[in-house]
């Protein structure tokens, strides 16, 4: 087998077999296939496509390239969460301790970002103290004892997939639905959980900017989890303008807690309720999705979420007030607020311009290597339809850095589209794909 044969058979759309795939998975992670090959065989495979076989062969080899975790230690049904992407996408934080206070044990492993904001991980250390590190040992324990616990994802799980996505993020192969699906699934097959939640976005601000192409992505990934034997569904949602009204890591922090406290904004809410009410019903604790919206909604009204949240963030060494029951964030040494020239109605809170002007403030890495700003980032004061008189704050803009602020704040400009007539209402929950 030779890559050079490989390549072009991709290049003149036939179909690559299982063995080849291996052969390049397992070449590549070695360092044996250097990487203009692979670059060109990406290439070949954006333009000519996989097939959903070649898809599940390619899923199967990253899966099989590292670490396969085994949680069967773990009492119950493991339930894992993931979204393709999004600005302002902190429902990890919400939703897991939902899930793990309805008895859904969550043994959850999250990776950094590169891009606009930080990952779960990044997010989760805006908190002072806390750990993301745990031996696998008190991973176990943890949710053993209270049910939840997210680390960050070593690179040993999938290994082929850092290389990969590192090769891709440089060589326009990222948007490709059987790269994506490979990426994501064979991380998520190797973390060991019984069954999975996909938030697959849709929209500007997303991968997949049609709906078709959204759904294809999501049929591939349910179908490429199910054969894996994992009960997996997806439910497609809107990616048009941020989620919520923060982005940038201590300001999601903070939005995650006040939706908790049940004082949080309406769309993040909603999504939340419907993702935690599909994770506790795969989780075999309610009868049904909307029996496991109930019992979310019952979660969240009740506290027993919010408290499932200190819960977690002290056993892993969070700082959590004992007088308050609470947690502190450092707030940013700058701050600035955009002010709205005209009047009318929001047509466009562009989510894409958002994220750029948000990895600007420092809250987002521009190469692996930048350290990130935790308490910078961008606050939404106005969404998607809300009317907006000239003179109005329309967000606010933080960091520790003034000159990264001005840059924001100018980039900030063009996010925002206003329109005479109020626009049609975009629904947040676009499909479910089971
Ligand atoms: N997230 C991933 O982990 N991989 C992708 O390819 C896209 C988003």
């Amino acid at each position: 087998m030779n890559m050079n044969d490989m390549i072009l058979k991709k290049r003149e759309g036939k179909t690559l077999t299982r063995e080849e795939i291996q052969f390049f998975i397992s070449g590549y992670t070695k360092g044996v296939i250097p990487d203009y090959q692979a670059a060109a065989l990406l290439m070949a495979i954006f333009f000519q496509k996989l097939t959903d076989e070649e898809t599940f062969y390619l899923t199967e080899a990253m899966q099989h390239s590292g670490d396969i975790i085994d949680l069967s230690a773990i009492k119950g049904i493991k339930v894992d969460k993931h979204s393709t992407g999004g600005v302002g996408d902190k429902t990890t934080l919400i939703v897991a301790p939902i899930a793990a206070a309805c008895g859904v044990p969550i043994a959850k492993m999250s990776g950094r970002g590169l891009g606009f904001t930080g990952g779960t991980i990044d997010k989760l250390e805006s908190i002072p103290g806390f750990r993301t590190v745990l031996e696998p040992e008190e991973f176990v324990n943890q949710v053993n004892e209270i049910g939840l616990s997210v680390i960050g994802q070593t690179a040993h799980i999938a290994a082929a997939d850092k290389k990969l996505y590192a090769l891709r993020d440089v060589t326009a192969t990222v948007d490709n639905a059987s790269l994506i699906t490979s990426s994501i699934m064979s991380k998520k097959l190797a973390a060991g959980s019984d069954a999975i939640i996909l938030d697959v976005k849709c929209g500007k601000g997303a991968f997949m900017e049609e709906m078709e192409e959204a759904e294809h992505l999501a049929n591939l990934m349910v179908s490429i989890g199910k054969s894996a034997g994992k009960k997996t569904i997806a439910i497609i949602t809107d990616m048009n303008q941020p989620l919520g009204n923060a982005v940038g890591n201590s300001l999601e922090v903070q939005e995650a807690i006040n939706t908790l406290k049940g004082d949080g904004p309406k769309d993040i809410e909603e999504l939340c309720l419907r993702l935690a009410s599909y994770m506790i019903f795969v989780g075999e604790k309610a009868d049904s999705p909307e029996h496991g919206y109930q019992l979310a909604q019952e979660a969240l009204d009740t506290g027993s979420a919010y408290r499932k949240f200190l819960e977690f963030v002290e056993r892993q060494g969070g700082i959590v007030s004992k007088e308050h029951g609470d947690i502190s964030l450092s707030p940013a040494a700058y701050e600035s607020k955009l002010f709205a020239k005209e009047e009318g109605y929001l047509l466009e809170v562009e989510a894409k311009k958002i994220g750029v002007a948000s990895q600007h403030t420092g809250a987002g890495r521009e190469t692996k290597e930048d350290t990130i700003d935790l308490s910078a980032g961008i606050l939404l004061h106005k969404k998607i339809g809300d009317a907006v008189k000239k003179g109005e704050c329309l967000a606010t803009v933080y960091g520790n850095r003034e000159d990264k602020v001005q840059r924001a704040m100018t980039e900030l400009e063009d996010a925002f589209t206003f329109s005479k007539k109020m626009p049609r209402k975009i629904s947040l929950i676009k499909k479910i794909i089971e």
